[in-house]
């Protein structure tokens, strides 16, 4: 099956089996808030302008994102929410269902506009089936689109063969650590990269002389030359931030360019010694 991913500044069309779907490149994570801590930050993104929000069953707060998104009275069909699911639902059809109506059932949604697998798994071997599972779901209109998240390319090249193609794999993405070799393996089939922890969970990243440069040069923020950096490139880019200034700030990369000078010094940082916080799918699973 052959997918389309065409990216905009805005938004990248996603592939949903038939229509395709259209999701907004930046969006708010929401890892490790719960309560409502998390349903604050949430809307005061929402206010700020975000349309997309990123949860998941782990997280344990698809019900305090729920409640932000249904007490915003901002029109359903605007807002892109995504979740995951854990090991498991891994399965077949009957075995993931119920995970995704509990899912739907605490955020309050009648769907999501797109669900995940969390984690690959291997060591249960279910991720093809749960993938199936997936796409029949996404048939039956409970979500608007799937995907998967952590997946590498032996992974990716499984699921292909069995001729299901996820719209999104999110991963660890930053510049440090940017894994050009699963986004490649990515975009070949067609499938959107999703960066989560984009900004290195807003360590000595945002320190690093090559971005602080540019920042200073264009008069932005190093968080805001990295969430470019991401969006600039089709890659959707999921920024946590529980304060409404540095939300505001995050969001606010769609009015200025890196030039490729500036896109090539950030890719020089790139390198394959993984940060303490990646976590290897084919040892680290939930
Ligand atoms: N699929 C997966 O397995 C997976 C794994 C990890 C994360 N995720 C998703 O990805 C999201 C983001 O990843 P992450 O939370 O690991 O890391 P991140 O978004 O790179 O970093 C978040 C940290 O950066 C700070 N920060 C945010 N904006 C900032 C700014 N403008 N300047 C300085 N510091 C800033 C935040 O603090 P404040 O809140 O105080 O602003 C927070 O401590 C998660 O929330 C979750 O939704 C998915």
């Amino acid at each position: 099956m052959v997918t389309q991913a065409t990216a905009s500044l805005h938004g990248t069309n996603i592939y949903d089996g038939s229509s395709g779907v259209r999701v907004p490149l930046l969006g708010l994570g929401t890892w490790p808030m719960t309560g409502a801590e998390c349903t604050d930050a949430v809307a005061h993104a929402l206010e700020a302008g975000y349309r997309h929000v990123d949860t998941a069953e782990n997280y344990g707060n698809e019900d305090a994102v729920g409640r932000a998104v249904v007490e915003s009275g901002i029109d359903r069909g605007e807002v892109f929410v995504t979740s995951k699911f854990n090991r498991r639902w891994h399965g077949g059809v009957e075995t993931l269902r119920p995970g995704l109506e509990g899912a739907l059932e605490r955020a309050g949604l009648e769907y999501f506009d797109l669900y995940l697998m969390h984690w690959p798994n291997p060591d249960q071997d279910r991720y093809v089936q749960a993938c199936e599972a997936l796409a029949e779901l996404t048939a039956a209109g409970l979500i608007r689109a799937w995907g998967v998240s952590n997946v590498k390319p032996e992974h990716l090249r499984r699921i292909l063969e069995a001729s299901l193609v996820p719209a999104v794999n999110q991963i660890h993405c930053q510049p440090v650590f940017a894994q050009p070799q699963v986004q490649e393996a990515n975009t070949a089939a067609g499938v959107v990269t999703a960066a989560y922890t984009p900004l290195g969970r807003g360590s000595e990243l945002l320190q690093l002389p090559a971005i602080t440069e540019i920042a200073s040069r264009l008069d932005r923020t190093p968080a805001q030359v990295v969430l470019r950096w991401h969006v600039q490139q089709g890659r959707i880019a999921l920024p946590k931030s529980a304060d409404p200034q540095r939300q505001r700030e995050n969001l606010d990369v769609f009015s200025f360019e890196l030039t490729p000078e500036d896109l090539a010094a950030i890719a020089a940082l790139d390198s394959d010694a993984p940060p303490a916080t990646f976590m290897d799918a084919d040892e680290f699973g939930h």
